[in-house]
């Protein structure tokens, strides 16, 4: 079998984060969504991969390489623009060639990883499987229906009035006959090919489509409180382990990682939370589910439900920070000029909650 990781598209709802970095590479719980999704490929026994990219793809490409990294073969393969998820798979065609594949989103975390369900198409005679879950608002996704006996009788994209409470989660599992289907759909009215219609078309043509229900929890993390419920989730299940240095004055509490080379000094950290190399953590609180990522700076400040990303820092804050999403090289810290005034410099898109 091959894995297919849909890596393109703008982000547009993970804003401003997204005007300069691709949504897959945000960091859950200090590992990018995408690399997850690569892990759990790879345990699930597949080592050729392939990656649609789209605008985003030189910062994927460098951030992913050729996959050594994760003893996996990595195949690139660009997409001029945004125009669906069966139009992935189209352009997919010659690296797929007759193999059984996997496609995954690259901005979907699921709990559990894909071997059973990958086991299970591997073993069937089926011409697809996909991957369904209960979600209490279905609007969103793909919606399917099933028949008594538990088939698949019809999937509708986005629905207004779903009738099943069945989202497609964002992992597909098929044979060849799906470029046969994704050749007869036509656009949908956002302009796409959509993978649910493809899906739908290897139902009316009666090839064999099963559903897979899963009972974890599953995130498509394409806005910010996604990012922070992942974030959440994922850092309840690590083991602590501390490699970093925590002076005598700190408390660490509950499931805490300090990663190597971190600092923390005089500082008390409430887990579960993750504190990345190189940051140093200076008489401040970091409380649960928070992910700090690599050389960062917290000081004098109360931090808490956050992420945040690479050489930003944080200082001297009057009030705590919670429920937030903090970018890149980011500073946030008082102003001490005259008159006393909040002084901003956001980019466009940004959001600011003051007390
Ligand atoms: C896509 C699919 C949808 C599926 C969802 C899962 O939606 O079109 O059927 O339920 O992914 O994440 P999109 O994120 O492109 O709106």
């Amino acid at each position: 079998m091959k894995g297919l990781i849909l890596s393109g598209g703008k982000g547009t709802r993970l804003r401003p984060i997204t005007y300069t970095s691709a949504k897959q590479l945000v960091p859950v719980a200090n590992k990018p969504v995408l690399f997850r999704v690569i892990e759990a490929i790879r345990d699930a026994g597949i080592s050729d991969i392939g990656i649609v990219i789209g605008d985003t793809g030189d910062e994927i490409r460098a951030a992913v390489g050729n996959g050594r990294r994760w003893d996996v073969r990595i195949t690139y393969i660009p997409q001029d623009e945004p125009r669906g998820l069966a139009h992935a798979v189209k352009i997919s065609q010659a690296f797929l060639g007759d193999d059984r594949f996997v496609m995954f989103l690259g901005d979907n975390c699921i709990q559990g990883g894909i071997s059973s369900l990958i086991q299970q198409f591997g073993h069937s005679d089926y011409n697809a499987q996909i991957v369904l879950k209960q979600v209490a608002d279905p609007r969103s996704f793909g919606v399917a229906e099933l028949d008594d006996d538990g088939r698949i009788e019809r999937l509708v994209e986005k629905p207004r009035e779903p009738r099943s409470d069945l989202a497609l989660v964002g992992i597909y599992m098929f044979d060849h006959h799906i470029f046969e289907a994704v050749n007869n759909i036509q656009p949908s009215l956002r302009g796409e090919l959509e993978i649910t219609d493809a899906i739908q078309w290897l139902v009316a043509a009666k090839y064999r489509v099963f559903p897979y229900i899963h009972d974890g929890w599953w995130i498509d993390t394409g806005k910010k409180d996604d990012m922070l419920e992942a974030n959440r989730l994922i850092l309840e299940e690590l083991t602590p382990l501390v490699q970093g240095y925590v002076d005598r004055d700190s408390q660490l509490i509950g499931k805490v990682i300090v990663e190597p080379g971190a600092e923390i000094i005089n500082s008390t950290i409430r887990g579960p939370a993750i504190i990345g190399e190189k940051t140093r953590i200076l008489n401040a609180y970091v409380g649960p589910f928070t992910s700090i990522y690599h050389d960062c700076h917290i000081e004098d400040s109360e931090i808490e439900h956050s992420i945040v990303l690479e050489y930003s820092s944080i200082r001297g804050l009057p009030g705590r920070l919670e429920d937030s999403l903090v970018g890149r090289n980011v500073e946030i810290g008082r102003s001490p000029l005259k008159p006393k005034a909040y002084r901003l410099l956001l980019g466009d898109n940004s959001t600011v909650g003051v007390l």
